[in-house]
């Protein structure tokens, strides 16, 4: 064993998602439904299903919904309770966690997804950790969670993995791409990171999706940084000073990956989830016959 075990994730949720206003005016991005939860119990019970012990949300203003959602709701419980709606209640209760498993800590300003993660330097301390995008959802269905896939790669090499996947060549400005030898492995060795490039200029069509498990290093790296043009702390770029000090590899998962951080990807993931849901699947497939064109 080359590593020590991963048991804490960080869960960057302080953005102002403007990609989905108005929608997110006064409701966390993170707070959307996918069907019936919101992207963060995913998330969550994604990391809970991999073994991560401790849950630590990276938050800001207006973002209170999301602490709502994992505490008691009393007088909702009590009602179904006196109700009978015991379905109702085990929806409401059966991913609440024990006192002490979610921690929380503010991020002031959304100064990038380097600094959020950053803000979580204390709660982490000195051993590897993973790092869960929320907005990025997996479909893993019979397969191992997606960060849990992370985990158990980082087992087998040790240092840093990220999750990744192929990407159309014009779309590479929008994600973080990888300098690699063997782009085509199922663990590409990482020997670059480039934020957003153009087409012509990325080195690969590997992007980084939402999954990390990542050396406590990174945050010595964070802490140097400054912040980029468009005044963000990236954590790609404290990624990228890692790379040869350590193993640093990407992992490309077998999960289906939905980008809800915008409506069309959302609108998919409502459908995908929506069609594979026993009860709904059926009336889903009219559906979709009926708005075909
Ligand atoms: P995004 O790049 O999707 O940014 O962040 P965003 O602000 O949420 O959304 P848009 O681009 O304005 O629509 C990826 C993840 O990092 C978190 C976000 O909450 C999201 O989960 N994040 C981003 C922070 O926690 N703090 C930041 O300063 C930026």
């Amino acid at each position: 064993m080359l590593s020590s075990k991963v048991t804490k994730a960080v869960f960057p949720v302080a953005g102002f998602g403007t990609r989905m206003l108005p929608a997110t005016k006064s409701i966390p991005k993170e707070m959307l439904p996918v069907v019936d939860k919101p992207l963060i119990q995913y998330a969550v019970e994604e990391a809970i299903e991999a073994g991560i012990e401790e849950i630590i949300f990276v938050t800001g203003r207006n973002k209170q919904a999301i602490e709502d959602h994992f505490d008691i709701s009393y007088e909702l419980e009590d009602s179904l309770r006196k109700r009978g709606k015991n379905e109702a209640l085990q929806q409401v209760t059966e991913f609440l966690q024990e006192p002490g498993r979610i921690k929380y800590v503010r991020q002031m300003r959304p100064l990038g997804l380097g600094h959020a993660v950053l803000c979580a330097k204390d709660l982490i301390g000195d051993e590897p950790f993973a790092i869960m995008s929320t907005d990025d959802l997996m479909m893993y269905n019979g397969q191992e969670p997606c960060i849990k896939q992370l985990i158990n790669a980082h087992d087998d090499t040790g240092g840093n993995i990220v999750a990744v996947m192929d990407v159309p060549l014009e779309q590479t400005k929008r994600y973080g791409i990888l300098d690699t030898p063997n782009q085509d492995a199922d663990l590409p060795i990482i020997e670059g990171l480039v934020e957003k490039p153009n087409p012509e200029d990325a080195p690969s069509t590997l992007s980084i999706t939402g999954r990390y498990v990542l050396l406590p290093e990174v945050f010595d790296w964070l802490e140097k940084q400054s912040a980029d043009k468009s005044g963000e702390i990236q954590l790609t770029d404290a990624m990228a000073n890692m790379i040869g000090r350590h193993p640093f590899h990407g992992l490309r998962y077998k999960a289906t990956y939905f980008d809800c951080g915008n409506k069309l990807g959302w609108l998919e993931a409502n459908i995908a989830f929506a069609a594979i849901d026993q009860q709904m699947s059926p009336d889903v497939q009219s559906l979709l016959k009926k708005y075909a064109r």
